[in-house]
């Protein structure tokens, strides 16, 4: 027979539980939050620093766009463009081309706009046909940056959005490129993008944990991702304690 002091033991571990539950439910939104922020504050720090044929604002509303759609991947443009400035900068390029590849990254998923609802927002498996409506977002993205002038200047955002799918061992899409045929900043992105991929949360899956996630792009260093970014990667995100805490006055958010 269950006693009285089990059932009241019982509910005392499930209200715990639930405590913790929803604490990590705070801690991953106060991660997300402090991650706009920071995104929000580049962006904003990018606005005098130098011409870019793309307005910056109208990139600030591309993106919106784009976000507006799939509620669940939203934060997802300008979370990428930050991994990708953080790691850029750890590689060690210069700051006015660091901002310029900022404004490249998160754009990199603009071509989903082309894309179907019944396709961006299905939560079950994807068809061939749907798969294949789904990776032309880097044929799409690519055609609507490539007709932005000066041409010349749009070149890299051209080539991060074609190219970002590519992996190292000539896997990805959407042309199956190998190793360093493809676009040194494609890689970049591809490495913040899965990383973001694999750390957000979606209707059929929880995301995993930042450190779980930089474990997961060093194992597939090589074969999908570039070696010298997987390390800066790593580096970044060491020093950055695997952004545990969200906590907004380190002294690296901001620096
Ligand atoms: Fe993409």
């Amino acid at each position: 027979m269950m006693r009285k002091s089990d059932s009241v033991g019982g509910k005392y571990v499930s209200d715990i539980q639930q405590l913790k539950d929803e604490l990590e439910q705070l801690e991953k939104r106060n991660r997300d939050l402090t991650l706009l922020l920071e995104s929000a504050f580049e962006l904003k720090s990018g606005l005098t620093s130098m011409d870019h044929p793309f307005p910056i604002n109208v990139i600030h509303s591309l993106v919106i766009a784009l976000d507006s759609r799939d509620p669940y991947t939203s934060g997802h443009s300008s979370r990428v463009a930050l991994y990708s400035l953080w790691i850029a900068r750890e590689l060690g390029i210069g700051e006015e081309e660091c901002k310029h590849f900022y404004r490249s990254a998160l754009m990199h998923d603009i071509g989903k706009i082309g894309v179907p609802d019944r396709v961006l927002l299905k939560t079950e498996r994807l068809n061939d046909e749907e798969f294949q409506s789904m990776i032309s977002h880097t044929i799409i993205g690519a055609r609507i940056l490539s007709n932005v002038e000066p041409l010349e200047r749009m070149i890299q955002a051209t080539e991060v959005a074609k190219y970002h799918h590519e992996k190292m061992d000539g896997s990805g899409y959407p042309e199956g490129l190998v190793g360093e045929s493809i676009p040194f900043y494609a890689r970049i992105v591809a490495v913040a993008d899965a990383f973001d991929a694999m750390t957000t949360d979606r209707p059929y899956s929880l995301g995993i944990s930042c450190q779980d996630g930089v474990e997961e792009i060093v194992r597939c260093k090589g074969s999908h991702f570039d070696p010298v970014v997987v390390e800066a990667f790593k580096n970044v995100m060491q020093v950055r304690n695997y952004l545990k805490g969200g906590d907004i006055d380190s002294p690296y958010i901001f620096e």
